[in-house]
């Protein structure tokens, strides 16, 4: 058998590199960072209870996401090709089995079914952009917002309409590739967002709920906390890290070899975690001061935010900017949802990358029609976990991407020899990488496993 250092050294990405270890930061802080942040974690955060979850999601983030994200990055840049070939390559090279092809395939599947959704409530910040800059938020109080919010979800049309926009978009820059179309997307995003969202939380302290919207986030209250919260928040570190799926992976398979996985992580990481609680310092207190209900559900900051907006000083400017950084922050997540799919199209079956981002455009934008119709004609039509769309979200942010990073983490702490991990996680840092391997060889895997069967009633 080949030793697997040296096979894994010769090998060479077939879509280019990124020119810098900041683009790497920057795209995968891209691929993090988006509408889980802000349209997502509040409004899981608010139906679950608020603080108790919190605490949990930020467990989940630190514990089990992180260690996934840095195993994640080190397969890809082991294997250097989409993550289908990738987990097969490796399977095979590290004295496993080629099924473990089998988890890059569910990734698939799960990227499609997110992109499919992501892409209609994208449409959703689109639109959002057109009546900030239209200052169609002006002298609308609450109810106002939420009937304005009802009349473009009720709208198959309209929502339609965006969905199609919005993949138009990312199925063009994913066409061009990686270096001309995923890097130059992503450079200002993130630090832009940032900003805004700062002025909006100068804006939200100001406002009068600040107290109460801090205490409902960061005050625990385990009362108000189920298995299936605790399921939920787990659910949403996958979701808003990216990782369980292969996006991470994929975009590790376009690392410089020299670079640092375990600083790359802890930085995205990081900055992912606080753009999600700064939404959250910014929602609460607006949804507080106007008496509003914080388990709203997927309308939350569509129904919060321009109340401030249409308040503040420069608010059609503020709100403009807000809802196009959100579209783009939507976008660079959308992006590395397609990616793999792509990569796999073009390396296994030789296809013209353009050919295959229309593709996978296609089909998701297909599949995209039951969450349109899951807002409106469809609404009625309640099983399970809800509407089509909730059992879409369910079944890709709680169950598959979960499953999905378990098989990654088993992978990457038990089959893989330590050799080679050792190698890509740059063993120079060795406390930090004993610590990686403890978290993935047994923390991560035992806490999936413990949350779902406690999820499920299993553990009494
Ligand atoms: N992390 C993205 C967000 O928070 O909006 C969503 C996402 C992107 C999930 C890529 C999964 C993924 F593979």
């Amino acid at each position: 058998m080949a030793d697997p250092a040296a096979s894994a050294q010769r090998r060479l990405s077939l879509h280019g590199q990124w020119s810098s270890r900041l683009a790497f930061v920057l795209a995968v802080s891209g691929s993090a960072v988006g509408l889980g942040n802000i349209w997502k974690f509040p409004y899981v955060a608010g139906q679950n209870g608020g603080g108790a979850f919190v605490l949990v999601y930020l467990l989940c983030v630190f514990a089990i996401g992180l260690p996934i994200m840095m195993a994640e990055i080190l397969l890809g840049r082991r294997g250097r090709r989409n993550p289908v070939t990738t987990m097969g390559l490796l399977g095979r090279e590290e004295g496993g089995s080629r099924q473990w092809r089998l988890v890059g395939l569910m990734g698939m599947l799960c990227g499609f079914l997110i992109l499919s959704f992501y892409s209609v409530i994208a449409g959703w910040t689109l639109h959002y952009t057109v009546l900030a800059a239209s200052d169609s938020f002006a002298g609308l109080a609450a109810d106002g917002l939420g009937e304005l919010f009802s009349g473009l979800v009720s709208n198959p049309v309209t929502l339609i309409l965006w969905h199609t926009v919005f993949l138009i978009i990312t199925t063009v820059v994913v066409a061009r590739g990686v270096e001309e179309g995923l890097e130059r997307a992503v450079r200002v995003m993130v630090p832009a967002l940032i900003l805004i969202m700062l002025a909006l939380l100068a804006y939200s302290i100001s406002f009068g709920g600040f107290q109460a919207g801090l205490e409902f986030l960061f005050r625990p209250d385990f009362s108000a906390l189920t298995g299936a919260g605790v399921l939920a928040a787990m659910g949403q570190a996958f979701f808003s890290l990216s990782v369980g799926m292969g996006a991470v992976m994929a975009y590790g398979a376009y690392l410089p070899q020299e670079e640092s996985i375990i600083k790359t992580s802890v930085a995205v990481v990081s900055a992912d975690t606080a753009i999600a609680l700064l939404a959250g310092m910014v929602i609460f207190p607006i949804v507080f001061a106007n008496g509003l209900d914080p388990a709203e559900g997927p309308g939350l900051v569509f129904q919060t935010l321009p109340l401030a907006l249409a308040k503040m000083p420069a608010g059609i400017l503020v709100g403009t900017a807000f809802f196009i950084l959100l579209a783009f922050a939507g976008l660079t997540s959308a992006i590395s949802l397609m990616e793999p799919v792509v990569a796999w199209l073009v390396e296994a079956f030789s296809m013209r990358r353009s050919v295959a981002a229309m593709l996978a455009g296609g089909v998701t934008w297909a599949l995209g029609l039951m969450t349109v119709f899951s807002f409106n004609l469809l609404a009625d039509w309640q099983f399970l976990r809800g509407t089509l769309f909730d059992n879409i979200d369910y079944l890709t942010s709680n169950i598959l991407l979960p499953a999905g990073g378990f098989l990654i983490t088993i992978f990457a702490g038990w089959i893989m020899c330590a050799n080679s991990s050792a190698d890509e996680l740059d063993a120079t840092v060795g406390p930090a990488y004993r610590l990686w391997r403890f978290l993935a060889r047994y923390v991560a895997p035992v806490a999936v496993l413990l949350v779902f069967l406690n999820a499920v009633g299993a553990l009494g």
